[in-house]
């Protein structure tokens, strides 16, 4: 990082078609360091949670993915720190070995030089030539705008997150279709505030049967969209009902209440080997009070376990990624949601579907986005958080996660058969 590029105004003039996309670039990245801008070095550098890096990983690791992908990849510079690259491999450097003190990981202050000299050189490059590719540049910007919503997770861990203050920013202008309506005009603020207590609202929670017939999946060929979104396919469906809703947290509390945590008729085999493994799964500690407290908020931090064990002892099952999306794409002649559902966008909401490929899936741009972690007990969720940027939220995006983790903002939908 021997020196810091600047752009001169004039320089901003050679490829003019690009001014949106230095726009966006400039917005990601206030958004990021507005995170973390009332943290000091000690909140950056410590190891919060065992099963999340610390932030300074994060912030070194959206500057390494950068300076590969778009100033190395897309235009063709050197890197600007090779050393760097393999070290904030995700895939080389599993989450367990960012914290080895020896390995040469960056403090803060350097990466946050990392991060500005990285930035200077891609606005260069941005500014000075066309985009040839631009699946590559947005594959960038949803990077680290996916990396704010890992690093508000782990900020949520380590209790660094104020409750009711959550940052409000929003990077707007993308080309995705936002998941639910609620984030379309209130804005972040609102949405975490009716994540974490839905307030004056009947939770009206009602089943809405979807008919049987042949829907097509995923997303369109044109257009942005991940490699595992894609080949678009026709799926065919049984009738099925999904809930208008998400579960509350007045579930969760009559399950406990009830003994659903001592009681194996709710569990799978492996849910129950959880439950045992952690004495009290119930101990959702990584949550704020007020999300845990008021019965009318939507239940969020629950593993996969659980919502298995807390859809059967609601007469339900949850829904496989193709029964979700399409009741996402149901035409009920209704404007306040996404198609069937009700306040997607709160919670991610879990899925019954391993995590696999679409048949025809084709890797891109490279194999450890998605590929290796098809078929491996990574289950599906589906919509969008409160803490997910609407840029990348869309009804045909895939994220998946591990059925024991907790830290995401992840609650249920329950599905049934008709
Ligand atoms: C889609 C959220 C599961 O965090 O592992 C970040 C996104 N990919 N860097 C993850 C991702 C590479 C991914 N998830
Ligand atoms: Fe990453």
């Amino acid at each position: 990082m021997s020196t810091v590029e600047t752009i001169s105004p004039a320089d901003r003039g050679s490829a003019p078609g690009n001014a949106p996309a230095l726009a966006v670039l400039e917005q990601t990245r206030a958004r990021t360091l507005a995170l973390v801008r009332h943290l000091d070095e000690t909140a950056l550098e410590t190891v919060h949670s065992p099963i999340m890096g610390p932030l300074v990983w994060d912030l070194a690791h959206i500057a390494a993915y950068e300076d590969l992908w778009l100033c190395h990849r897309h235009f063709g510079l050197e890197l600007l720190r090779p050393d760097l690259a393999a070290l904030y491999d995700a895939f080389e450097t599993p989450r367990p070995a960012r914290q080895d003190a020896d390995a040469g990981l960056l403090n803060s202050e350097q990466a946050y030089a990392y991060l500005a000299a990285v930035h200077a050189r891609s606005c260069r490059a941005l500014a000075s030539a066309p985009i040839a590719d631009p699946t590559l540049f947005e594959l960038v910007v949803r990077h680290e705008l996916q990396h704010t919503e890992t690093m508000l997770q782990t900020m949520n861990l380590a209790g660094l997150l104020a409750a009711g203050e959550p940052p409000a920013l929003t990077v707007g202008g993308g080309d995705a279709a936002r998941v639910g309506g609620e984030q379309k005009s209130d804005g972040r603020a609102r949405a975490y505030a009716r994540a974490h207590a839905i307030k004056n609202r009947a939770p009206a929670r009602a089943w809405v049967e979807i008919p049987a017939g042949a829907f097509v999946m995923g997303a369109s060929p044109q257009g942005f969209a991940y490699d595992n979104e894609r080949p678009r396919h026709t799926v065919e469906l049984p009738a099925f009902e999904i809930a208008s809703h998400p579960l509350t947290n007045a579930t969760w509390r009559a399950f406990c209440e009830q003994g659903g945590y001592e009681d194996r008729q709710w569990w799978s085999d492996a849910g129950w080997a959880w439950v045992q493994r952690h004495a009290s799964g119930r101990s959702r500690h990584d949550q704020p009070d007020v999300v845990r407290d008021d019965p009318q908020a939507c239940l969020v931090h629950i593993s996969w376990f659980e919502a298995e064990a807390l859809a059967a002892a609601n007469g339900g099952r949850l829904p496989t990624e193709a029964e979700w999306e399409k009741a996402a794409h149901a035409d009920l002649g209704d404007e306040r949601g996404l198609g069937a559902l009700r306040d997607v966008g709160l919670v991610w909401e879990w899925t019954d579907t391993i995590f696999s490929g679409y048949p025809h899936f084709n890797a891109h741009p490279y194999r450890e986005y998605s590929e290796v972690f098809f078929d491996r007990g990574y289950r599906v969720l589906r919509g969008n958080s409160w803490a997910t940027d609407v840029r990348v939220a869309s009804s045909t995006f895939r994220n998946w996660d591990l059925p024991e983790r907790q830290q995401i903002f992840a609650g249920v939908r329950l599905a049934r058969d008709c």
